[in-house]
């Protein structure tokens, strides 16, 4: 597994303090407001789960599961609700909790979903953005690191259901995927 990362873009302790930094800025601006933080599974789930151990503050948890890209690189462009959420959001202030920021369709689709169920307020946390991929206009409110146009995979994020138990992200070799 580790024979297909061409580079290791941010080592293990690299990611835990920006997702440190990103917890403690989040605790300040959700204090008093009883956040349902909602974790975009697969790939966020091991951002979601560092994350909210470095929140101070009370907050709820659920978790949605979509998907656009199957097993390809590219996305498909159709956002798919896997698994929705246990709870309603209507009334809530929602923290969504993503991995990356690609094309932003995952995302703009999700935003609008959490808004028709009327979501008080929908604010992104992303770790990975990728701004010069965008093909519909969305910034995260907040993010960890901006990425260069390359293929990346680990700590959640995957190729073909691939490499997302690393604890680093890296670049993928592109004779893995061109296969
Ligand atoms: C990946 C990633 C984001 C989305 C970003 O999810 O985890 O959710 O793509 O891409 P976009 O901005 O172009 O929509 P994916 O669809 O691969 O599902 P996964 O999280 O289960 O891997
Ligand atoms: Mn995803
Ligand atoms: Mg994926």
């Amino acid at each position: 597994m580790l024979n297909d990362i061409q580079e290791v873009l941010f080592d293990a302790e690299t990611i835990q303090n920006k997702v440190k930094e990103l917890g403690e800025q989040l605790s300040q601006d959700f204090e008093g407001r009883n956040p349902l933080v909602i974790c975009v599974l697969k790939g966020a789930f091991i951002f979601m789960a560092d994350l909210v151990k470095q929140l101070s503050i009370p907050v709820e948890l659920d978790f949605m599961a979509v998907s656009s890209y199957g097993a390809s690189t590219k996305s498909s462009g159709v956002v798919k609700i896997i698994k929705d959420l246990d709870v309603t959001v209507e009334g809530r202030e929602v923290l969504v909790v993503e991995d990356i920021i690609d094309s932003g369709l995952t995302l703009s689709y999700l935003i609008d979903v959490l808004e028709r169920r009327n979501a008080k307020s929908v604010t992104v946390v992303t770790l990975f953005d990728k701004p010069a991929r965008r093909t519909v206009e969305l910034e995260a409110d907040y993010k960890g690191f901006s990425l260069p146009d390359e293929f990346i995979v680990g700590y959640g994020l995957d190729y073909a259901e691939h490499y997302r138990n690393l604890p680093f992200v890296g670049i993928l070799k592109p004779e893995v995927y061109s296969k």
